[in-house]
Formats: structure tokens, sequence, C-alpha cells
């Protein structure tokens, strides 16, 4: 299963990441989370990208394409994996498709989750995020066991910066402006060719603005079902 989570800040890429990872046996390999890592433990890398992250920018492609293609290449991903946060820009893409390829091992799925931006900002207003796993909750919508508190830790959660109202209001911009176009790209793309087997990277659109259990169950239904090559093979 090899699989790209598209859309906004905030849509709940994360919080769904973690139910289909654990269904599918395959790692969660979130570009904001290994970056906020970086950051945490002060390594070269963190302190380059930190101000960049806290005011809501992108890191540069060269940055990040170099670190997908090395996180790609650890045996984890052997069976697959899914991407969330990346790619956000057409070049990005660009690079995922070209590093999928000399892999052989072509994108299955791209799924793009919407959320209205308003909806978005009081989201992530009462987000809280478990830094040392990704985990993520919400005061109101999917609260911890006890407030304040990881369920599986129980160390203490923690609110982004990045999520202040004026610096969430920048990334939704930025996103516009950079990521949205990748919604045509893969709408658009052509089949891809691997081994004499032509695949379609798989785009569907989700509306995430209903309770997390319903988008979990429209995810399902997609990932249950639509794995179909053009011999007809399901392949996983
Ligand atoms: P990143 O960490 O990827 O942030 P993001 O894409 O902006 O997305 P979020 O993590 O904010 O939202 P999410 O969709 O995961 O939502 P969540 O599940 O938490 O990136 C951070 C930064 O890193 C970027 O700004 C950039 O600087 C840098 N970066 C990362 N990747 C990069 C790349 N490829 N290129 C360049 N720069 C890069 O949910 C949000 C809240 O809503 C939670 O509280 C959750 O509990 C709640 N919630 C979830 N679902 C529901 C629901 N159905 N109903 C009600 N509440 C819900
Ligand atoms: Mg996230």
């Amino acid at each position: 299963m090899r699989l790209v989570l598209l859309g906004s800040p905030g849509v709940g890429k994360g919080t769904q990441a973690k139910f289909i990872i654990e269904k599918f046996g395959i790692p969660h390999i979130s570009t904001g989370d290994i970056l906020r890592a970086a950051t945490s433990a002060g390594s070269p890398l963190g302190k380059q990208v930190k101000q960049i992250m806290d005011e809501g920018n992108l890191v540069s492609d060269e940055i990040m394409i170099q670190l997908i293609k090395e996180r790609l290449q650890q045996p984890d991903c052997m069976n697959g994996f899914l991407l969330d946060g990346f790619p956000r820009t057409i070049d990005q893409a660009k690079s995922l498709e070209k590093i999928l390829q000399e892999r052989h091992s072509p994108l299955e799925f791209i799924i793009q989750i919407t959320v209205p931006e308003e909806e978005i900002i009081k989201r992530v207003s009462g987000r809280r995020i478990h830094p040392a796993s990704g985990r993520v909750y919400h005061v109101l919508h999917n609260p911890p066991k006890e407030a304040g508190f990881d369920d599986e830790t129980k160390e203490p959660l923690v609110q982004r910066i990045d999520d202040q109202e004026e610096t969430m209001r920048k990334r939704l911009a930025v996103y516009r402006q950079q990521t949205e176009p990748l919604v045509n790209f893969y709408r658009s793309n052509e089949p891809l060719t691997f081994d004499n087997m032509s695949t379609h990277p798989l785009y569907y659109e989700i509306d995430g603005n209903r309770s997390v259990a319903q988008v979990t169950e429209d995810l399902n239904s997609i990932l249950g079902t639509e794995i179909i090559t053009n011999k007809g093979q399901d392949i996983h």
C-alpha cells in the first residue's frame, strides 16, 4: 500500500493516518513530524528549518526531496508507506514520481481531505500533540483520556507554535498558492507504466468536515476495494 494524504493544514491528515498505518502495517511518514523532531533535537537540519516552520512557510524543495529520498530507502518502506505532508509543491510531486519510478513502485492512492477554512481555524485552536509519537488530539473532538496527557505514555501534550491563528492563516494561504495545484496535477496525470503493468494513481476526495469516525469510514471503503491494475489483478 503506497498512498499520499493531501489536504490543507488541519484537515485531519495526521489523525486519519494513525488508523490507516495500523490497519495496513505501513510507516507513517509525516514530513512535519520529522522536521519537528529535528527542531526539538536541535540538529543542524532542525536549526535550519525552525524559523521557516514557526512562520508558516515551506521548507525548500531541495531539503524536503533529499529527506524523503533517504526516508523511503529505509527497510520499513519495502511494503509501502503513507505520506502525510509530502509532496507539497509540483516539484516535490515530480521528484517523488521519479524516485518511485526507479523503485518500480508507483503510488496507488492519492486521497485529498477537504474542510472549510473557518472550520480548520477552530480545529487547530484546540489541537494538542504528543511530540515524541506525533499523536494528535483535540480538546473537544478527540480528547485524551486524561486532559493534557498522552494516552499511551502519559507524557504532557503541547500546542504547536505554528497553530496560532495568524500563523495558521498564513499556512492556509501558502497551501492555496503552492500545494493546491497538486490536485490538478494528480487528477490529470497520465497513467504510469511499470514492468509492463500500467497503474493509475488513484485520486479521491473526501469531505473531512464530519466526525473523525465518518471520515475513517470513507477511507476504509476506498482502501478496501479499489486497488485494481489494468490487468484486473488486485495488488496489495
Ligand atoms: P505539517 O506538520 O505537515 O502540517 P500541515 O500539513 O500544515 O498539517 P497539520 O499537521 O497542521 O494538520 P493535519 O491535517 O495533520 O490535521 P490533524 O490530524 O492534526 O507541516 C508543518 C510545517 O512543516 C509546514 O508549515 C512547513 O513549514 C513544514 N513542512 C512539512 N512538510 C513540508 C514539505 N513537504 N515541504 C515544505 N515544508 C514542509 O487535525 C487537526 C486538529 O483537528 C486536531 O486537533 C484533531 O484532533 C482535530 N480533528 C481531526 N479530524 C477531525 C474531525 N473529523 N472533526 C473534528 N476535529 C478533528
Ligand atoms: Mg499533521
